[in-house]
């Protein structure tokens, strides 16, 4: 056990505990936001700025009193804490940070999975926060536990799509520096286009670490990914969509050089520019996955522009979440046109 563990086991045991309920119909659920990195994916790994946007598209997950089996039977998925899967391992994570053992989660959702949306956080973020909420831990040692099944699944990831799975909203990540909400002047619709390639973020972060190691300019590269998430994040606040388009089309360009993009995600950029989208970029890790692009008025022709060559795709409003907040004070979990189809993100324990 390494010093931050056993601190946050101390921390743990000065924490008053719920009693813990034996009865199977106790339940909590929980939620984990989907997630797309508006700019500086990979540069964010290199302690650099990103801008990032919570999907209400997400992971619900739903814990009653058990032995530790996971289910996900929209994914046909079942697993139990402890098998060698990354699920099984990542459930036995989350359970370690968080002393807990009799527990049976049960995970749904319509977040499609390692398409770069975040799916792998918003199932940790949704399973830690439920299971943490059944039995009376911290939130926070949720994060942690998040963090853990999150290291299983991607080695080590910036933490990122942590932060936008637990926020929702639009934010600033910076690693040491954590998340910052960002007060979006007026919410983005945006164009979320599927290549249809499967790829895996740990692999990806490999091969811009080895083109780093081998090609030092590469580190311009890196740097300059920082300061356009810190432009967007300045056009987000005024509304400037135009600003944000063509930061967009400059971000994926840089991430081109890095070599995460392909023919797929370079084939819906370069469609979506041609049915009127101010900027379009790749999202996440790239090699495969899915781009995003801003088209204010155009969106259902960027959709069947990229219906027509092959390609799904989806509209989702971001940055409502935080406008809500900030005009109401009141929380609204769910806001994209895909929102009547989602499980609402109830996080309580009933
Ligand atoms: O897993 P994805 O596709 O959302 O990518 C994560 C973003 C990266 O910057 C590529 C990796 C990271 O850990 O931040």
């Amino acid at each position: 056990m390494d010093r931050a563990e056993a601190r946050l086991m101390e921390e743990n045991a000065r924490i008053p505990r719920q009693p813990e309920s034996r009865d199977v119909r106790a339940r909590s659920r929980a939620f984990g936001y989907g997630k797309v990195i508006l700019i500086g994916e990979h540069a964010v790994v290199y302690d650099q700025p990103a801008l990032a946007a919570g999907l209400s598209l997400g992971v619900w997950a739903e814990v009653t009193h058990g032995t530790g089996h996971l289910t996900a039977p929209d994914w046909q998925l079942d697993t139990w804490a402890g098998e060698s899967t990354a699920l099984g391992q990542a459930l036995s994570a989350i359970l370690r940070r968080l002393d807990v053992t009799d527990v049976d989660v049960r995970v749904g959702g319509d977040l499609p999975a390692g398409v770069g949306l975040g799916s792998s956080a918003a199932f940790a973020t949704a399973v830690a926060r439920a299971i943490a909420q059944a039995r009376g831990r911290d939130p926070d040692a949720a994060l942690a536990a998040a963090a853990d099944a999150e290291g299983i699944f991607h080695g080590t990831p910036s933490g990122i799509d942590l932060a936008a799975a637990s926020s929702g909203e639009i934010g600033r990540f910076q690693r040491g520096a954590g998340w910052r909400p960002v007060a979006a002047a007026r919410p983005l619709t945006l164009c979320i286009g599927l290549s249809g390639v499967q790829r895996a973020t740990r692999d990806q972060v490999d091969q811009v670490r080895r083109l780093r190691e081998e090609t030092p300019p590469v580190d311009s590269v890196i740097a300059t990914l920082g300061q356009l998430a810190l432009a967007g994040e300045r056009a987000v606040q005024r509304g400037d969509f135009d600003d944000l388009g063509r930061l967009f089309d400059v971000a994926h360009g840089l991430l081109a050089a890095l070599r995460v993009s392909s023919l797929e995600l370079d084939t819906l950029v370069h469609h979506a520019r041609a049915a009127g989208a101010l900027g379009a970029k790749l999202t996440g890790a790239g090699g495969g996955g899915a781009v995003i692009a801003l088209a204010p008025g155009h969106e259902q022709d960027v959709l069947d522009r990229w219906s027509a060559a092959g390609y799904h795709g989806f509209i989702a409003e971001i940055g409502e979440l935080g406008l809500r907040k900030r005009d109401t004070g009141i929380e609204s979990p769910s806001n994209n046109i895909a929102a009547s189809t989602i499980p609402r993100p109830v996080e309580s324990s009933t």
